[in-house]
């Protein structure tokens, strides 16, 4: 964060004031002065930023069964994007959909916050997107887009802003911290967001491998109506059911102990509300289940059915599962095991 410089070295380093003696001293002080972060001799973040920038974000899967808005962990499946400041008016081209011509496209928006928490003015921009992460279908892809416009946004506009101020921005742009947090800074993540929209976040290491394999219906469930289909009240002991796992969930996580993610993973406030628009899911989990996934859920607002495998776990057998069962369904979809992502956002190139 906003280091200094090395100083050169005719200079002393730090530390070397000792060994050196009198003489040097001032000569050390001015080193010292050198190194410390002074905007004049840092690399000025508002000089000459880049015109180009490629980023890329991952998906997301959030919530993790009863982490409902708070848990969420980053996939090795990505959103790439590429901005050139352009002349005349901002658009976006994307190979999943018709080129768009105004700025309320979720990346440019998210670019912009960028721009305006750096006070520059937004300028024009030419984004051309290519988007693996399935959209609609509960895989983060609006998350990812928000990282990746926050991250081609503080590099356009030459700002160093930091991935506090970044997950704030995220917060606000997608409502929730779940999905957003993983998306920007990558891993296993637990993420609130206080009155304000501060987000508190930390990540879990789990010391083990962990696979993820996912089913990922052909049917589209945009997150709204996912919403829509939840209740304003759960019971008490709905509550009190979830608190206790989305814990366990952590804590086995951290632990490495995937024996009690089967009991951690289940969840009674949101997928049995959900399931009313997406019968297949509780079967589906229950399939991942029984062919040896350690823990199974609906993936963010769903329809995608997600399943976490450790390394005894053959993902070859839980994908199959996931695909009978889907069959038995009638469902279209598609299985893909994927790994999960330390990386959220990042610039990949700047020029
Ligand atoms: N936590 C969110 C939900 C994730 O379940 O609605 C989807 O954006």
């Amino acid at each position: 964060m906003g280091g200094g410089f090395d100083a050169p070295r005719f200079f002393p380093r730090v530390g070397e004031e000792r060994a050196i003696g009198r003489p040097a001293r001032l000569a050390f002080r001015a080193a010292r002065v050198l190194s410390r972060p002074l905007a004049l001799h840092q690399p000025s973040p508002r000089s000459d930023p880049p015109r180009r920038v490629v980023v890329r974000a991952p998906a997301t899967s959030a919530n993790l069964g009863p982490g409902f808005d708070a848990l969420g962990l980053a996939l090795d499946l990505w959103m790439e994007v590429q901005a050139d400041v352009a002349e005349g008016i901002t658009t976006v081209h994307s190979d999943q959909g018709p080129p768009e011509r105004d700025s309320q496209n979720l990346i440019v928006r998210a670019a912009f916050a960028a721009f305006e928490a750096a006070g520059r003015p937004p300028v024009a921009l030419s984004l051309r997107c290519i988007n693996t992460i399935p959209m609609g279908r509960g895989l983060g892809s609006s998350a990812a887009a928000i990282a990746a416009g926050l991250r081609l946004g503080a590099a356009l506009a030459g700002a160093r802003l930091g991935d506090d101020e970044l997950l704030v921005l995220a917060n606000r742009l997608e409502g929730h911290p779940d999905n957003v947090a993983p998306a920007l800074l990558g891993g296993i993540r637990v993420a609130v967001s206080d009155g304000d929209g501060v987000v508190s976040t930390v990540q879990v290491h789990p010391p083990i491998h962990l696979m993820a394999v996912a089913f990922i219906p052909e049917v589209r469930i945009p997150t709204e109506d996912a919403r829509a289909a939840l209740p304003h009240e759960v019971p008490f002991a709905d509550a009190a059911f979830n608190i206790g796992r989305a814990a366990l969930l952590v804590a086995a996580l951290a632990a490495g102990d995937l024996r009690l993610l089967r009991e951690a993973t289940r969840d009674r406030m949101h997928q049995p509300y959900r399931a009313t628009l997406f019968p297949a899911g509780p079967r589906l989990i229950k399939a991942a289940l029984r062919a040896g996934a350690a823990g199974a859920f609906t993936s963010g607002a769903g329809p995608t059915v997600l399943a976490l495998c450790g390394p005894d776990t053959s993902t070859i057998d839980v994908t199959r599962a996931l695909l009978a069962s889907a069959e038995a369904d009638g469902l279209e979809g598609s299985a893909r095991t994927l790994s999960l992502s330390e990386r959220g956002a990042h610039v990949v190139h700047a020029a």
